[in-house]
């Protein structure tokens, strides 16, 4: 048996952890043969495989990024990509196939699965935790691990010029990385996309921190979204891979809160920094048990699967469970954090 191993979509600390953990397992325990494919479905598509064996995998359990390098190329928009796809994995003789993606690549795995019987199993990965089937995905820990060290830095900050720090953290449809951090740092306004906010009542909230001598730190998801609209976003064109930027809503919030409050605000948009560097200990465990798991479900024949943390436990649900919707942030789980606010 040789099992394809691809990692897609944005990178997130823990995939290198996931692909050692699958060739250790496949290798040590059923024999099998493995084989990278560059960058995601752009490698596949385009025949670039390389060898994946103990050696390769040694020393990658604590490198950030994907040593297998990553794309977000979608092989049903390219050019008779689902062929050129079944050549290439016939020419590199793969049996299997691991996907590590996001909602797009574990997509893409259960349409080449279900439609054109490729065997393949997903593991779920991102930053921002909203993939729906899985308690938690990896990455997302390392991610509030640093917004939150970076959230502490800044009260010091804050508190020394009494002023207003906005700090914007990634989640462009859900704000789990913005309320996990946002409480673990004694943000006082957390904002998510999943909730429209009021810049009056953030502007209560921070002169009411104001008034009992405290500088307040405002916590906004990259997606939060003005209930009053007139939000103007920095650049709502898409750039020159085709991504739409949405960034931009930190620096207007500032500027809402200067002009309307009179106090000093300052931005800090911590952006990719978030997905940078080493895995913390909680990401490397799920993402070493997720390949062990992943490499089971391909020894059972359990294709079209993935695999997800549910309590303690790793389970196999239908790749389709993931993609479906997304996990979004609870009205009840937020209003927990309202008696922080201000
Ligand atoms: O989906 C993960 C994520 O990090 C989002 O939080 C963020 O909006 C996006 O990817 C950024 O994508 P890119 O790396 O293409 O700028």
């Amino acid at each position: 048996m040789r099992v394809g191993v691809l990692t897609g979509g944005g990178d997130c600390p823990g995939l290198n952890a996931v692909i050692r953990a699958a060739v250790r397992k496949g290798v040590q325990e059923y024999g099998y043969g493995f084989t990278g494919f560059r960058d995601g479905w752009r490698g596949l598509l385009e025949g670039r495989a390389v060898p994946l064996g103990i050696p390769e995998v040694r020393g990658i359990l604590p490198r950030g990024g994907t040593v297998l390098g990553s794309s977000r190329t979608n092989p049903f928009t390219a050019d008779d990509g689902v062929r050129r796809i079944k050549d290439n994995l016939a020419k590199a003789e793969i049996d299997a196939l691991i996907a590590i993606g996001g909602e797009d690549t574990l997509g893409v795995a259960a349409r080449l699965c279900d439609e054109f019987g490729i065997k393949c199993v997903g593991v779920p990965k991102t930053i921002d935790n909203d993939l729906s089937a899985t308690d938690y995905t990896f990455g997302f820990d390392t991610a509030v691990n640093i917004a939150t060290e970076a959230i502490d830095r800044l009260h010091t900050t804050a508190e020394s010029h009494m002023r207003v720090l906005v700090v914007e953290v990634m989640g462009r449809h859900a704000g789990w990385i913005a309320l996990h951090s946002g409480l673990a740092g004694g943000a006082n306004v957390i904002l998510i996309p999943e909730q429209r906010f009021d810049v009056d009542e953030v502007c209560a909230w921070i002169e009411s921190r104001f008034r009992v001598r405290y500088a307040p730190i405002v916590v906004v998801a990259e997606g939060a979204m003005p209930r009053e609209g007139g939000m103007v976003l920095k650049d709502g064109s898409h750039d020159a891979f085709g991504h739409v930027r949405l960034s931009g809503v930190g620096e207007w919030l500032a500027k809402e809160i200067e002009n309307r409050t009179g106090n000093e605000a300052r931005t800090t948009v911590l952006g990719h920094i978030q997905r940078g560097g080493t895995p913390s200990a909680f990401d490397r465990w799920l993402a070493t048990r997720f390949g062990l798991h992943a490499v089971d479900a391909v020894h059972d024949g359990d294709f079209g699967s993935m695999v997800a943390l549910r309590g303690t436990d790793i389970v196999r649900v239908p790749i389709a469970e993931a993609t479906a919707r997304l996990k979004t942030v609870d009205p009840a789980l937020y209003a927990e954090a309202g008696v922080f606010f201000g």
